[in-house]
């Protein structure tokens, strides 16, 4: 079988695969770079196990293919996390009971961080069209949508405290 040499950023590195033309970008990240934080369940676009970030959008790393990844930009859920500990995604589903078996999970982190990147303080209605392609077997989406709620909340409880932060700074630099 013939293989192809593509190279790509992953997690903010730029790497290089080997991979058979037709495989998937997921497999292509567990197999070739030992990323096996990208769960593969259906494989054929359903579950969103494998959801990943490429070039800013959420994609099943199932229905990509390895070639198709030439010159991107890929976000896998490693990349997302601390070095040490959890991410505040993570720790709000520990919180919350937002995960069992935790297969899921990764795609659910996933399509979540994607949600706060580009709304930083997302309604319920948002939180549940985010994880509506992300199917969760054993927990049940209340816990989930629970943590993204939590995760939410703290965001614009930060953001107030910014606001007034620098209202305080403002005043006081104009007196
Ligand atoms: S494994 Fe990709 S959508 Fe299910
Ligand atoms: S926690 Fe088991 S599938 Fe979601």
């Amino acid at each position: 079988m013939t293989h192809h040499q593509v190279e790509l950023t992953v997690n903010g590195s730029k790497v290089s695969m080997q991979v058979e033309p037709r495989q998937s970008l997921a497999d292509a990240l567990r197999s070739q770079l030992g990323l096996t934080g990208t769960h593969l369940g259906c494989e054929h676009g359903v579950c969103g196990a494998c959801t990943i970030i490429v070039d800013g959008e959420p994609v099943r790393g199932c229905l990509m293919l390895g070639v198709q990844a030439e010159g991107a930009e890929v976000l896998t859920v490693e990349g997302v996390s601390p070095s040490e500990g959890l991410s505040p995604i993570q720790e709000a589903l520990r919180e919350h009971h937002g995960l069992q078996c935790g297969f899921c999970t990764p795609g659910m982190v996933m399509a979540l961080h994607h949600l706060f990147t580009i709304t930083p303080s997302p309604s319920e209605d948002e939180i549940n069209e985010a994880i509506s392609g992300q199917l969760c077997r054993c927990t049940g989406y209340q816990g989930i949508v629970s943590a993204a709620k939590a995760v939410a909340q703290k965001q614009r409880e930060n953001r107030s405290h910014d606001t007034t932060v620098n209202g305080k700074e403002n005043s006081c630099r104009s007196a």
